[in-house]
């Protein structure tokens, strides 16, 4: 492990999700593990961006609590580690849409508007775009900008809101003289892993698989899992290209080996789907377990967990007053 002033010497992190509910293997190796790396080299923030839940569900309140704390309790099984890294939960500090709401005099609608991932919500929800919709990416630049991180870790479909962010900082800083680093997003090379029916894996389309499912859940998905829908007979010579199979055991198999030799047979047509299956459910399992004991001693002390949130966002506090006090002087308030 770093020491702490070396780690804080190499740059904050921020970076977080919309607490929607349990995450999936998904989350789990496109995002979550990238996390736990990053603790060893970065002063690092994760946010519970619970503000932004709102902006496209706000008619179930009662959700929110409960998927907070799931969502923390698979981040902390997965590796977050909150004796090196801040846990912040956005809506306990109104620093953050205090921040939005100056950012937002330095933005124009129309470049809102222009904003890809807004026209896309506002369709598949089948919703008129609120308010709130509009001004999800400011309100995601003051997350990073608050915290003056000059890192943001996210998936490809974030980049234009860490755009934003950049564009919001270079137009704070030449009016108002330097102030925010202009943070840079760290995108992971890793392909994405497809849904047990090889569309995208989103908890919408019931393809996912979530780390707190027990073994038999599990298995009964992968026992159902979309292969390759050319091959009729398990002699038949078949397709590991584009296969969730084999995306899967790519992702998870740690015998490089034995991968290569299923991938073989599977091509000439000497192994059938079920006992490619079997192999992958075992796998996935074995790999989960740990994992999954942890989450199941996080999510018996209900109390534990929201201290923990509670003291990382005790912790942030200072830095974001700090922050929005520095730019409300500058803008010439108070
Ligand atoms: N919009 C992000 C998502 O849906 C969540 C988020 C909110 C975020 N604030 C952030 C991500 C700041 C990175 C930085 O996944």
């Amino acid at each position: 492990m770093n020491h702490p002033a070396e780690i804080a010497s190499r740059g904050r992190i921020l970076t977080g999700h919309r607490p929607t509910g349990p995450r999936h293997i998904g989350h789990l190796v496109g995002t979550l593990e990238n996390w736990v790396r990053l603790q060893d080299s970065y002063d690092c923030f994760f946010l519970v961006a619970d503000l932004h839940v709102l902006t496209t569900d706000h008619e179930h309140p009662a959700r929110i609590a409960a998927n907070i704390l799931e969502m923390v309790a698979d981040w902390l099984a997965a590796g977050i580690d909150p004796a090196r890294s801040t846990l912040v939960l956005q809506s306990a500090l109104p620093e953050h849409p205090y921040l939005m709401a100056l950012l937002g005099m330095l933005v124009t609608v129309a470049r809102l508007e222009r904003v890809p991932t807004y026209k896309e919500q506002a369709q598949q929800l089948g919703l008129t775009p609120s308010l709130g919709l509009l001004s999800y990416p400011i309100l995601q630049a003051a997350d990073i900008l608050i915290y003056k991180a000059a890192t943001v870790p996210v998936g490809e479909d974030q980049l234009p809101h860490v755009e934003l962010a950049r564009e919001m900082a270079r137009r704070f800083n030449q009016t108002y003289g330097d102030t925010f680093p202009e943070p840079e997003a760290l995108v992971s090379r890793l392909p994405r892993l497809p849904g047990v029916d090889n569309r995208t894996m989103h908890a919408s389309y019931g393809n996912t698989i979530l780390l707190k499912d027990t073994p038999e859940e599990t298995t009964r998905k992968v026992m159902d899992m979309y292969t390759d829908p050319t091959r009729v007979h398990a002699t038949d010579p078949g397709h590991v290209e584009n296969n969730p199979l084999f995306n899967y055991l790519d992702a998870f198999d740690t015998d490089r080996e034995a991968v290569e030799q299923f991938k073989a047979r599977y091509r000439a047509g000497k192994v059938g789907d079920v006992e490619v299956k079997r192999h992958l459910a075992q796998v996935l399992n074995g790999y989960l377990a740990p994992l999954r004991q942890r989450r199941v001693t996080f999510m018996a002390r209900p109390d534990d967990l929201r201290d923990l949130l509670r003291s990382g966002t005790q912790r942030a506090e200072g830095l974001a007053q700090a922050t929005l006090a520095e730019v409300q002087k500058k803008m010439g308030l108070g």
